[in-house]
């Protein structure tokens, strides 16, 4: 399927994009398509986490940099950003934001944002908060705080560990994906959801990048440095 636009979903708002801008970041289209400042820009290079926030993915809901992220990888998906990581309006902030404020562990605040949504990935999958002396530094490895320090963020995940939350989009199943194709100008950008039809782009296209987490190709695509003319997304391939 060839695709002209980019639809996805944003804190459960339908949202849709020319497929001319896959290879913009998910960051950039959050902070000025949609004004949802609470995703911050801090190195734009995969390494800060301040732009963090949530996709549903094939296996499950995880914690991911929107830095890193090109639209074109985000066409079926749900991204839950801080605004949207609250319940509902009648509990406006989520457990995480809870324990955050009340372990005193923000200053600035410029990185707390992706410290709550990597904290609240982290209780809603289950893996991080156990024991804390060794996982909860795990979820909290791709995060940087620059003048808080860490301690009270793991107190705040010790506090979260004792309640029963869960970020919004996991109520919902999750993507039923199929492959895909953008017309985006000069780039052809492939996202094919099965191994055969991957290997079967790459053998068309050999001039063609893969891009998984975008942590080498987006880096230098933020740079201003790669500007690679095919893609294949390896996000979708179960
Ligand atoms: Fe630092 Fe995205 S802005 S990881
Ligand atoms: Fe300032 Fe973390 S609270 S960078």
């Amino acid at each position: 399927m060839i695709n002209d636009v980019i639809q996805f979903e944003i804190n459960g708002h339908a949202h849709t994009v020319s497929a001319e801008r896959a290879l913009e970041t998910l960051l950039d289209c959050l902070r000025s398509d949609s004004r949802l400042t609470g995703t911050k820009e801090g190195c734009r290079s995969g390494e800060c986490g301040a732009c963090m926030v949530l996709m549903d993915t094939n296996d499950g809901w995880k914690a991911v940099n929107s830095c890193m992220q090109a639209l074109g990888q985000t066409h079926g998906h749900r991204v839950v950003t801080i605004e949207g990581i609250a319940d509902s309006v009648d509990a406006p902030l989520h457990p995480a934001q809870h324990a955050v404020i009340n372990c005193r562990a923000a200053q600035c605040g410029f990185c707390t944002p992706g410290m709550v949504m990597a904290l609240a990935c982290a209780h809603q999958s289950g893996q991080a908060l156990e024991p804390i002396a060794v996982d909860v530094r795990a979820a909290l490895s791709g995060n940087l705080c620059r003048c808080t320090g860490y301690r009270p963020l793991l107190e705040a995940a010790e506090q979260l560990r004792a309640s029963e939350c869960s970020p919004p989009g996991s109520k919902a199943s999750g993507p039923a994906m199929t492959g895909y194709r953008l017309h985006a100008g000069d780039v052809k950008f492939f996202a094919p959801v099965q191994l055969d039809e991957l290997l079967a782009l790459r053998m068309e296209n050999p001039q063609a990048r893969l891009l998984a987490g975008g942590t080498d190709l987006m880096a230098q695509w933020n740079a201003g440095g790669i500007r690679p003319s095919q893609l294949i997304s390896t996000r979708n391939v179960m």
